[in-house]
């Protein structure tokens, strides 16, 4: 059985006092939330070593992005050992705003989910269409090559740590969400992908998310498909109450 989570994306926001206390409050509130629901916080890289020594068990560790080599000259970059060592246990990868704003490739995405597989830590990989794709009816190619370009380089046995998030960039941060329609027919069109290379039963094993304006309003019916298996969440992630409304909507 795949497990449902649902993972905050903090993005660049909150100081680092502001973040622990932001963590404080969502594990003093997860104890609310079913046990089979995994929970995860992806913090900024300032953020992880102090955010990581105040969370329970319950709340899982993640960063947004990772260094695409292991280390030396690469002024400004973060490793993935430097992620393990704080206790993190998740990176996300090809978040759409790294995509669009710095240059993330599907090329750099293999380097990176790679390294991060190596070193132990999950991946949560991002895809999703722009407006334009999803205009030009162009959203089942776009995601369905993301997949191709990325995962095909990887393993049934690696599929067992990454994390699909369909995140439609026309709905982040835009107060537009994917109709559960919408998003349900895209999650079904990857999960086929990936059975199409790893077959049926670790397509039924992965995690599918969904990621764009997700809040505790939208979650249970958008939750409720299903090929829905969770959601990665922005800007409601970044209130507490809100983030475990979400999560406790299933
Ligand atoms: P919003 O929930 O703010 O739309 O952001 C979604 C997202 O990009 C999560 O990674």
């Amino acid at each position: 059985m795949r497990k449902k989570i649902v993972a905050g994306n903090w993005k660049m926001n909150t100081t680092v006092p502001e973040g622990v206390e932001l963590a404080k409050a969502v594990c003093e509130k997860a104890a609310a939330v079913p046990e089979n629901i995994g929970l995860i916080v992806a913090t900024p890289f300032t953020h992880l070593a102090s955010v990581g020594s105040v969370l329970t068990g319950r709340v899982e560790l993640s960063a947004q992005n990772c260094a695409d080599h292991t280390s030396g000259a690469y002024t400004g970059e973060i490793s993935v050992a430097m992620l393990k060592s704080t206790g993190c246990k998740w990176t996300i990868l090809g978040h759409s705003e790294r995509r669009q704003y710095y240059g993330e490739t599907d090329e750099k995405l293999v380097e990176k989910t790679k390294l991060a597989l190596e070193a132990g830590l999950g991946v949560i990989l991002c895809v999703g269409e722009n407006l334009e794709e999803r205009e030009a009816g162009k959203h089942f190619d776009v995601c369905t090559a993301q997949i191709k370009n990325v995962l095909y380089n990887f393993t049934a046995e690696d599929m067992k740590n990454i994390i699909v998030a369909y995140e439609p960039v026309w709905a982040i941060g835009t107060g537009k969400t994917a109709t559960s329609a919408q998003a349900e027919e895209i999650h079904a069109c990857i999960r086929k992908v990936l059975a199409d290379k790893f077959g049926a039963q670790v397509a039924e094993d992965t995690t599918i998310l969904y990621g764009g304006s997700c809040k505790p309003s939208n979650a249970k019916e958008l939750f409720a498909q299903p090929d829905i298996d969770g959601g990665l969440i922005g800007g409601a992630a970044l209130k507490a109450d809100d983030f475990i409304q979400i999560a406790m909507s299933y």
